[in-house]
């Protein structure tokens, strides 16, 4: 019989395989080596697989870096794992499931994994799924593996990490959500031998409820922003600050503080894309969403209201200098997957501006007629106004003093409400925030 190990934490110690070393694959990959496991993680990109071999770390994330050396000894990396397939006791998949040109979520990439592993899975082993998938997908990928004679279980293991903080959200999660089948008696276990170290409720649900809980726990989240944006339209109108409003609602312990930060629109990998394809997914089975249109639609519009709301501050955007600080879709990462930034140093350039943009991390996408300068004080230099478009910690403690007299202008447009104003207007700058009267 083969003698169990224990990790040197006490726990027991499992082989982990991982496919797709993206910001989950790989966050996903140090944790669970932290925790003790032994972590094979797969990736078909082979530079990034070259450049995790080096110990380099293809990816911006705060400490990823730091844990992916500090527990080296037990992580691999591959371009094929096939050989590692068999000894393998767990194996997640956490490859994209980027949108279809409808909204909808393409799954090729998870299908693509599954077949690769088919031929080499066994009865011992648990497959889970940690990607965001439609609701049926791991009951389809069961039937799959069942038809083709695997006795393997299937467990549907959403994550709920940010960027920027995803090593934290792994290790200090508020619940790990666990999707099994009604006949899986193991697989629970598994799963919690795989996570003894991490203390946080579980939430055991059917497969399709695990997907359920990821796509609408990202919905509500990304309705929360949408309601405050709209309420900073709202605000702007009645001549009311937003951030009070903000505060006001968000002591209340019902509503809570989070997410209630107003600016130019959620974006990133996920809340865009998971919040079309539930809609879709709703379209399916003939319901319609209210609220996740209302949603969808306010934060598609949020952007164009704020063009047209800087446009009205400078007049005419036509040669004017804007310094655009910020390309990251929110700060801490060199994620732009649908950075808001992104679309309005577009939205600017095409006005005519002549825009200079700058991130601490992130670099604009290939093929972008603008120029991105390597500090802020060069992005600044002759600007007519500075747009604050992702809210890293370096823009919000900006010596504004030094600011004004390093640009022409004197407007500052504070795109995530996350600027110190009073501060800026003392320091003689014109302050324009989302909403705030
Ligand atoms: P990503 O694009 O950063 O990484 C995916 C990786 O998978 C890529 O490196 C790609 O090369 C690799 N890959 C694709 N198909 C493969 C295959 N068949 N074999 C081996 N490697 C393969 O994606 P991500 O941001 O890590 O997201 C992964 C999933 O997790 C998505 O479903 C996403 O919705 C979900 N998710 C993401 C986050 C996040 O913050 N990024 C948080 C929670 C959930
Ligand atoms: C989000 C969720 O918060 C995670 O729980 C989830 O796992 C992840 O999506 C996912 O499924 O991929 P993430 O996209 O990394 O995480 O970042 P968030 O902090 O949620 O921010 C998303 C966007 O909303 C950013 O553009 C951010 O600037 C914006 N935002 C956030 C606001 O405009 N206002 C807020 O109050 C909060």
């Amino acid at each position: 019989m083969k003698k169990k190990r224990t990790t040197n934490k006490g726990s027991e110690h499992m082989n982990v395989l991982i496919i797709g070393a993206g910001y989950v694959g790989l966050t996903t990959a140090a944790v669970i080596a932290k925790l003790g496991h032994t972590v094979h993680c797969v990736d078909e990109n082979e530079q990034k697989i070259a450049a995790l071999t080096r110990g380099d770390v293809p990816i911006y994330e705060p400490g990823l870096a730091e844990l992916l050396t500090d527990h080296k000894s037990r992580l691999f990396f591959h371009r094929d794992g096939q050989k590692h397939i068999h000894e393998a006791d767990v194996i997640f998949i956490c490859v994209g499931t980027p949108p279809d040109n409808n909204g909808k979520s393409d799954v090729s990439y998870v299908n693509r994994a599954v077949a690769a592993l088919l031929p080499h899975l066994h009865d011992q082993q648990t497959l889970v799924i940690k990607s965001t998938v439609p609701i049926g997908t791991n009951e389809r990928i069961y039937e799959r593996l069942t038809k083709e004679g695997k006795n393997v279980r299937v467990v549907s293991n959403p994550e709920f990490l940010r960027e920027g903080s995803a090593i934290f959200d792994s290790l200090y999660p508020d619940r790990i959500v666990v999707g099994l089948r009604d006949d899986d008696d193991r697989s629970l276990s598994v799963m919690q031998t795989l996570y003894a170290r991490i203390h946080a409720p579980y939430v055991v649900t059917s497969l399709s409820g695990a997907e359920m809980i990821k796509y609408a726990a990202n919905a509500f989240l990304a309705m929360k922003i949408s309601f405050i944006n709209e309420m900073a339209r709202l605000c702007e109108a009645y001549d009311v600050d937003v951030a009070h409003v903000a505060k006001g609602i968000g002591l209340d312990g019902r509503i809570g503080p989070h997410f209630l930060q107003a600016g130019i629109g959620y974006g990133g990998s996920c809340f865009p894309k998971d919040v079309a394809a539930l809609q879709q997914m709703a379209y399916e089975k003939a319901v319609r969403p209210y609220m996740i249109e209302a949603t969808k639609t306010i934060n598609d519009t949020q952007f164009y209201w704020y063009v047209q709301k800087i446009k009205r501050t400078l007049g005419t955007l036509s040669d004017k200098r804007i310094a655009v600080l910020g390309i990251a879709f929110k700060p801490n990462t060199d994620d732009i997957r649908e950075s808001p930034a992104v679309s309005l140093i577009k939205a600017l350039h095409n006005l005519g501006a002549h825009v200079v943009a700058h991130d601490p991390k992130a670099v604009l996408p290939n093929g972008m007629d603008i120029k991105q300068t390597k500090t802020i004080d060069e992005a600044l230099q002759q600007a007519d106004a500075v747009i604050v478009a992702t809210d890293w910690d370096a823009y919000k403690q900006l010596n504004w003093e030094q600011v004004r007299q390093t640009m022409s202008g004197n407007v500052v447009v504070d795109g995530r409400n996350s600027l110190p104003r009073n501060d800026i207007i003392q320091a003689g700058l014109t302050y324009v925030g989302v909403g705030r009267g």
